[in-house]
């Protein structure tokens, strides 16, 4: 969370630092800040609460000009501080350094303490003002800026990556990471630093992706980085194949509706050379997947919000396709107990961005403390925390995503979760060439059935008409379906802000039917499936209550039309790996058009951020 940009170049920066903000801003956007040291090598900041938009303003409005070629700026997102002026980055420390920071500080209140015995004033309720005050202190015994921060840094428990400008070094830009993602942009207008590729894609495609504990020294004509023991260091200069308009909304309204709608081709660039007409090829996951693959006994998933869901449908996979017996847990939970690790044990990681601090926590954590496992990450983000700590690595090949509620990040770690079953059920002899080809048959149906699925987007309007003045909403599923309810509910709450709850359908009947009434609408998915009269009954019993009831159903369900229920068709003969992937689709839809209608900030939902770097 927050994201950070800063550089120096040829001409005035803040253009430059403006516009890679707004790209962060999926980042955080509580506030936002930029600090730029001018001609005269005074620092001059502008600091606005909420998005970036508010500070671009607050700039336009400034004078004298805030202008200069050395710079860093910050949006935020929350943690320690409710957010305001005050607390928004950059933070200045008498008015010769300024910092920018992503991630927390978990000793502050300790070296809180102590500067302010040394007459250092706090401004701010952050974690991060700490830093800056360090920096300044060290500053007077340190040769350089650079050596001050390789000093200070070993004092701070926790995270960061951070970016540092002194009117002392004018034409330096130092930074420093651990635990929060760096990069460095190399273009020629200058070089660059930013917390993603994203915020430097207009100016450069050349980037330098930091390590652990590396800090480096940057000016306008060199780069000079050391590791985590200050020992100078290359690392490689990677091309992105990222492109500017993958990153661009086009013609549509929202990402959240763009990235809906890309489903379709991000599925088929998952799929792509992975799959042959009637195999999966186990090289897609690594020249040692399949020694790892046969020598696996137990799977772990451990993964946090949208990716947790699609780790759920998992388990189903791949106890029902490759027999492999499968536990899965949040990450947050799993990385603070002392879980029960059986030797053999595939660890596998599932996420968007690869840096979502609970998940990479979780992952470093067990690799510490269990030799005996292997592990594997599925990830959208190539260059990510989470890739460099795996073993194996499955790429799920969604393309940029900027909204901050996921979906089509959703649809393709599922696509890579069912190669994955397939994988593992060939290396454990569980699956037959004929149940092989028809799962690859399945997954080469998925973007013609997902496209024909978008079609039917104004009915789902007409569906998200009725949630106009609902507050709470109630998802239904069984099996599988159970994990896709679970990922319509928080669709549907993070955006919409609607209180959404989803509960297998069975389990209704032992308290959560309690809550039904006539104001509290209950969508239920109805895949045609050895559950399905089961489900048929569960209907039966919310019916009775007097619930507006949404059922989507593959035509072959037959679900009896009843009062006040809506019974919409998706499409026919889904099975158990096309039915969770298409029967999200209507759900993102149904969240999408009820947001719209609510009038909320569909891709800049309240109080979250895409990247949850911070525990
Ligand atoms: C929900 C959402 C979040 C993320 C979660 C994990 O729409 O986007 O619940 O799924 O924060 O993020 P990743 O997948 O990046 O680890």
């Amino acid at each position: 969370m927050c994201g950070i940009i800063g550089g120096i170049c040829k001409d005035n920066i803040t253009p430059i630092l403006l516009s890679g903000l707004k790209r962060l801003e999926y980042r955080g956007y509580d506030s936002a800040g930029v600090v730029v040291l001018s001609n005269d090598n005074k620092l001059s900041r502008a600091r606005a609460v909420g998005k970036v938009v508010n500070l671009e303003t607050s700039i336009q409005k400034q004078s004298p000009k805030i202008q200069g070629s050395l710079g860093i700026a910050h949006t935020r997102w929350a943690t320690h501080g409710e957010p305001s002026t005050q607390n928004a980055h950059p933070h200045i420390c008498f008015d010769t350094v300024s910092v920018v920071h992503n991630g927390i500080i978990e000793n502050f209140l300790k070296l809180k303490q102590e500067q302010k015995a040394q007459g250092y004033a706090f401004t701010s309720d952050t974690d991060t003002e700490v830093i800056v005050h360090s920096i300044h202190q060290a500053l007077k015994t340190s040769e350089s800026l650079l050596k001050a921060i390789q000093k200070v840094v070993k004092t701070f428990e926790g995270t960061y990556s951070l970016g540092v400008i002194s009117s002392e070094y004018p034409g330096h830009i130092v930074v420093a990471r651990s635990g929060s993602p760096l990069i460095i942009g190399i273009s020629d207008k200058g070089n660059f630093i930013a917390s993603d590729q994203v915020a430097l894609l207009d100016i450069t495609k050349k980037f330098i992706f930091l390590k652990e504990g590396d800090t480096a020294d940057i000016t306008l004509n060199s780069i000079t980085i050391y590791n985590q023991n200050d020992r100078q260091i290359n690392r490689a200069i990677k091309t992105s194949n990222l492109k500017n308009n993958q990153i661009d909304l086009g013609d549509y309204k929202h990402y959240m509706q763009k990235e809906i709608f890309e489903q379709p081709q991000a599925i088929r660039d998952t799929l792509e050379s992975r799959i042959t007409k009637d195999t999966v090829l186990l090289s897609a996951f690594g020249h040692h997947a399949e020694t790892i693959f046969t020598n696996t006994e137990h799977i772990q998933i451990i993964a946090c919000g949208t990716s947790y869901n699609a780790g759920l449908v998992a388990k189903y996979w791949l106890e029902d396709i490759a027999k492999m017996p499968t536990n899965i847990e949040v990450a947050s939970e799993y990385r603070y107990r002392n879980p029960i690790v059986l030797d053999n044990t595939l660890l596998i990681t599932i996420s968007q961005s690869g840096e979502t601090a609970d998940t990479l926590e979780a992952l470093k954590s067990i690799k510490k403390r269990h030799k005996n496992i292997h592990t594997l990450t599925i990830c959208n983000c190539a260059e990510s925390s989470l890739t460099r700590e795996s073993e194996l690595i499955l790429l799920t090949h969604a393309g940029p995503e900027i909204s901050v509620a996921s979906t089509k990040s959703f649809t393709t770690q599922l696509a890579s979760l069912a190669l994955l079953s397939v994988a593992i059920g060939k290396c454990h002899k569980q699956v037959d060439k004929q149940q092989e080809a028809s799962i690859v048959d399945s997954l080469n149906r998925l973007p013609g059935l997902i496209k024909k699925t978008l079609e039917q987007e104004s009915q789902i309007i007409e569906l998200a008409r009725s949630f106009k003045d609902k507050f709470n909403a109630i998802f239904l599923g069984r099996g599988t379906m159970h994990a896709i309810a679970m990922e319509g509910a928080l669709k549907l709450k993070e955006i919409s802000y609607i209180h959404s709850e989803a509960f297998p359908a069975g389990e209704l009947k032992h308290g959560p039917i309690a809550l039904i009434d006539k104001d509290t609408p209950v969508i239920a998915i109805a895949p045609n499936d050895q559950l399905l009269d089961k489900l048929k009954s569960n209907l039966q019993e919310v019916k009775s209550r007097g619930s507006q009831m949404i059922v989507f159903e593959d035509e072959m369900s037959n679900v009896p039309p009843m009062k006040n229920m809506t019974v919409m068709s998706i499409t026919h003969n889904l099975g158990r790996i096309t039915a969770p992937i298409i029967f999200i689709i209507p759900l993102q839809l149904l969240s999408y058009h009820v947001a719209l209608i609510k009038g909320t900030d569909v891709d800049k939902p309240r109080n979250l951020a895409k990247s949850v770097t911070v525990e």
